[in-house]
């Protein structure tokens, strides 16, 4: 048996793209229900009806949130801003879990919005309906057996805490996350045992939790110091609540394979890699700033707003285990004009030995288990993989699904999975995929870009009935799921349309 029998078998959400109801149950306007849809060609928009009545409208690029600091605004009723419905799992959160209860998870990855508990942010008592809605949500799970892996905060924040305090630059947002996240601990500590801090904390400050327009280096280890020391203070408070909980962190994982023998290569893969990622695990997961980047600020004359303590903090609040995404690799080269391809958040560079998706982001199988294995060696610590999965187009023919490239893709990650488990030894606590159910894509907003076993009729204007359908795939993912692994054969009719 490769897989321990308690592994995590699961699917991944999140609030902003999945669960809609923006304006109902009390739920205060969070940063991400300003970003309107787009596709490949046209990028997101952030816009606000100022409080002065001008409009703001600028591109969500990729270094940041272009609200501008002190703007409190409005959202326009003849634009179409996906967060605001999503898939509406706020009105079909029975009939959801029931599908996935059906697949056989035992791990079902979600979010809760921080402006559904406290609508503005810094409000002394939390609001009851949103606590009641989630307490619903994780009662339904356990109805059926699976565990809820809760992200306290996935990219989103309340729009007030942005616009008026200045999101993650200012230090009473810790206060205020600490003050959300212990409320939703204690609330649900007879639910919820595993819980995630922050969705891909080593790219959050080019995301929209800032709230301000100047971004650089030292704006972002600042605003990195202050989302470090929310995350150790919820995991000290966390193990107070109940010492039983396992409480991790989750990055994007970014990977280089040095593209030539050319030493300079490895160096710069080492480089990117604490540029993008290692940082990020080295404090949580050591609980100390490392030595290159405490020269990297010395270099650039950054020094960081700290207290006294928070040192402490940071050596007191390290995680439980180490979670990650995984969609693609890249490859770490000094040649000027290497050829880019697409990639989660950052761009990648073009490996010749793989193979694109639709969105140029490389899928790599054997990746996940040099990943897994980098990781582990590393920093010896159970690992989730919390999110994996291919966005593709799918076509709905005669009321079906039929995605085999999906299914193909999932039997080779989890066949990677299983050796890095089996043969190397790695521990991994359980997998989650991305967007188990369809949502709304990330980068582009847009509905076209599809992760899920179960399709949602819905376009990327947000018409349609919203009606789930089970793909091809849903039948290969039970398969593996029920069997815990242990039969990936791909070679067998999965017939869900029967
Ligand atoms: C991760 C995020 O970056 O990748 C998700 O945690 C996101 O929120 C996922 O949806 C896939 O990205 P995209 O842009 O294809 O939705």
């Amino acid at each position: 048996m490769s897989f321990p029998q308690n592994f995590l078998w699961g699917g991944a959400t999140s609030a902003h793209q999945f669960e809609g109801g923006y304006d109902q149950g009390g739920r205060g306007l969070a940063n991400t229900d300003f970003l309107t849809s787009g596709n490949r060609k046209n990028p997101r928009r952030i816009t606000l009806r100022l409080e002065n009545g001008e409009r703001y409208d600028a591109v969500k690029s990729f270094h940041g949130i272009t609200i501008p600091d002190n703007a409190v605004g409005q959202v326009y009723e003849d634009t179409y801003y996906p967060s605001h419905q999503a898939v509406d799992f706020y009105h079909h959160y029975r009939e959801d879990i029931k599908l996935l209860a059906d697949m056989g998870i035992r791990c079902f990855r979600m979010s809760v919005s921080w402006s559904r508990i406290f609508p503005k942010g810094d409000e002394a008592e939390p609001n009851e309906e949103g606590l009641k809605f989630y307490e619903d949500v994780f009662e339904e799970c356990h109805r059926y057996g699976i565990e809820p892996l809760v992200t306290i905060c996935h990219f989103d924040i309340p729009a007030f805490i942005s616009q008026t305090y200045g999101g993650w630059m200012n230090r009473k947002t810790v206060d205020m996350f600490v003050h959300y996240s212990t409320t939703i601990m204690n609330r649900y500590k007879d639910l919820v045992r595993y819980w995630l801090t922050f969705n891909e904390v080593n790219i959050l400050d080019d995301y929209e939790c800032t709230g301000t327009t100047e971004h650089g280096m030292a704006v972002k280890y600042q605003v990195h110091h202050h989302i470090f020391l929310a995350s150790a203070r919820t995991v000290i408070e966390g193990h107070k609540i109940d010492p039983d909980f396992r409480i991790g962190m989750m990055e994007a994982n970014f990977y280089w394979y040095p593209e030539t023998c050319n030493p300079v290569d490895s160096l710069r893969r080492i480089e990117l890699s604490r540029e993008w990622r290692d940082y990020a695990i080295d404090i949580q997961v050591r609980g100390y700033y490392p030595n290159y980047l405490k020269k990297l600020l010395e270099r650039n004359h950054i020094s960081l707003k700290t207290e006294p303590g928070d040192e402490e903090i940071l050596k007191e609040g390290k995680v439980d285990f180490l979670g990650f995404s995984y969609y693609n690799t890249s490859v770490a080269t000094t040649r000027l004009n290497a050829e880019e391809t697409g990639g989660n958040v950052i761009s990648a560079v073009r490996n010749p030995y793989l193979k694109d998706s639709e969105w140029g982001w490389q899928t790599d199988p054997v990746g996940l288990r040099v990943i897994l294995n980098d990781l582990y060696d590393k920093y010896q610590i159970p690992l989730f993989i919390v999110e994996n999965g291919l966005g593709a187009v799918d076509r709905l023919e005669d009321g079906k699904v039929i995605d085999d490239y999906r299914i193909n893709y999932f039997h080779d990650h989890f066949a990677q999975l299983k050796d890095a488990i089996e043969l190397d030894g790695v521990p991994v606590m359980g997998y989650t995929s991305w967007g188990v159910i369809d949502l709304v894509s990330n980068s582009g907003g847009e509905m076209d870009k599809r992760y899920g076993f179960i399709y949602v009729d819905m376009d990327n204007e947000g018409n349609g009935t919203k009606k789930r359908i089970l793909k091809k795939s849903y039948g290969y993912i039970k398969q593996v799921y029920e069997s815990n692994g242990s039969d990936l054969d791909i070679r067998k009719e999965y017939n869900v349309y029967e």
